[in-house]
């Protein structure tokens, strides 16, 4: 159809056979979309796990609102109003939608919601094909995006949660305590430190979907751009989808890592994990401001070190003694 012919149907309609596939090109929906399918292929996506949002910026929403529906579904409460998101939008996985048939079909799988003004009500105003509706998980993205806007200075865009295997086997071994968990990630690689500085937020077990989640979440993201939920999953977000997705990867593979030298020291805490010596070396190495609450205190540094059971002393490094966290042995669990 030419786009004479097309016009001659009606402006209305024209914008209409075009709208779809005008949102789906653009830069921040593909990336979206990339997001989904990088995260699928790790396995992080069974079934319908997961979901991811993207705050878009004044000058997206803005090309986007011809394309947004004429007629928009009726406006909805929030759970919680959140004013610090008052007109903004989101670009957010379906509630149900699979992560590997995002790419395939991005306006079934995706949709544009927009907050109102007074950041109490939200409706969706593209996408959802086949009348579906924002993930079950909405309250705590919009409630996420507001937190962790405030706390980046409006840098932050992208909430990402994904159900990867190590993340959620390592709340099997360990308590659901935010120390707890940075310092055994933080002192499986070097890496760590360097992505993480600020450490990982923990949240105890909680109903998916619940307000509790969403809430418990909020209070971990204020100060974390990285949560782990008990049994569940891990939650991260970013300026970018490079960067959520980025922040994921490395816990997810410090994770795999951490469970890796567990099973190498017959399931003990690893013997010759990063000391706290080996953390202030590379924070001081590389101009990181690691968060102090989570390296070890001069009391628990001169304290002695719990016995390992695969190492002797003198096969041990200078420091490498040191335990990690208070970290349980899992036998005693
Ligand atoms: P949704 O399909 O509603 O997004 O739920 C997936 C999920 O992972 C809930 O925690
Ligand atoms: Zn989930």
């Amino acid at each position: 159809m030419d786009v004479k012919n097309l016009f001659d149907q009606g402006v209305s309609k024209a914008r209409g056979a075009v709208s779809s596939l005008a949102v789906e090109q653009r830069g921040f929906v593909r990336d979206l979309v990339r997001l989904c399918d990088d995260g699928y292929s790790r396995g992080w996506h069974e079934r319908n796990g997961g979901n991811a949002s993207y705050r878009l910026t004044a000058e997206e929403a803005q090309a986007c609102r011809p394309y947004f529906a004429e007629t928009p579904r009726p406006w909805e409460p929030l759970e919680a109003a959140v004013p610090s998101m008052a007109g903004e939008c989101l670009l957010v996985t379906a509630a149900g939608s699979y992560f590997r048939n995002v790419k395939d079909a991005p306006a079934r799988a995706l949709g544009i919601i927009e907050v109102d003004l007074g950041g109490a009500f939200w409706r969706p105003v593209w996408g959802f094909e086949g009348d579906g509706r924002p993930t079950s998980e909405l309250a705590a993205h919009v409630i996420l995006h507001g937190v962790r806007k405030e706390a980046t200075d409006g840098a932050c865009r992208v909430v990402y949660h994904c159900h990867p295997v190590p993340v959620i086997a390592l709340t099997f071994a360990l308590p659901s305590d935010a120390r707890v968990i940075t310092r055994a990630l933080w002192q499986t690689m070097t890496e760590c430190l360097m992505v993480f500085p600020e450490g990982v937020g923990a949240v105890p077990t909680a109903v998916p979907g619940s307000r509790e989640l969403a809430d418990l979440t909020a209070a971990a993201a204020r100060d974390h751009a990285a949560v782990i939920w008990a049994h569940h999953g891990l939650l991260a977000t970013g300026a970018t989808c490079d960067e959520a997705f980025g922040l994921a990867d490395v816990v997810v593979k410090a994770a795999a890592i951490y469970r890796e030298a567990r099973l190498l020291c017959g399931g003990a805490e690893p013997a010759y994990p990063l000391t706290d010596d080996d953390l202030r070396a590379i924070a001081a190495g590389l101009g990181l401001a690691p968060n102090p609450a989570y390296l070890a205190s001069a009391e628990e540094a001169a304290a002695p070190a719990a016995p390992q059971p695969s190492a002797s002393a003198d096969q041990a490094p200078a420091g490498a003694s040191a335990a990690p966290g208070a970290a349980p042995d899992p036998a005693g669990e």
